[in-house]
């Protein structure tokens, strides 16, 4: 199984992934909150993240590399559990 990792800058955070896991549910299984309305299918686009500085929808990303992810809308001392 190939790993990659997930590094969240802003909450000083380090996630190790399977590589081709979908970003949006490793946020949601780390507790760390993005908005989803429509449940992931790339409809509401409110879990849009940059990743490596590029705007992408989180529902609609497949994580096959090393990646760092920000989350513009987040304040990390209310967004993000633990
Ligand atoms: S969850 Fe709605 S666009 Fe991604």
């Amino acid at each position: 199984m190939e790993q990659v990792q997930v590094v969240f800058p802003q909450f000083d955070r380090t996630i190790v992934a399977r590589r081709g896991d979908n970003l949006l549910a490793l946020m949601q299984q780390h507790a760390i909150l993005l908005e989803a309305d429509c449940g992931g299918v790339a409809c509401c686009q409110r879990c849009r993240v940059l990743i490596n500085d590029e705007p992408q929808l989180a529902c609609m990303t497949n994580l096959m590399t090393d990646v760092s992810v920000v989350v513009p809308s987040a304040q990390p001392e209310e967004d993000f559990l633990i």
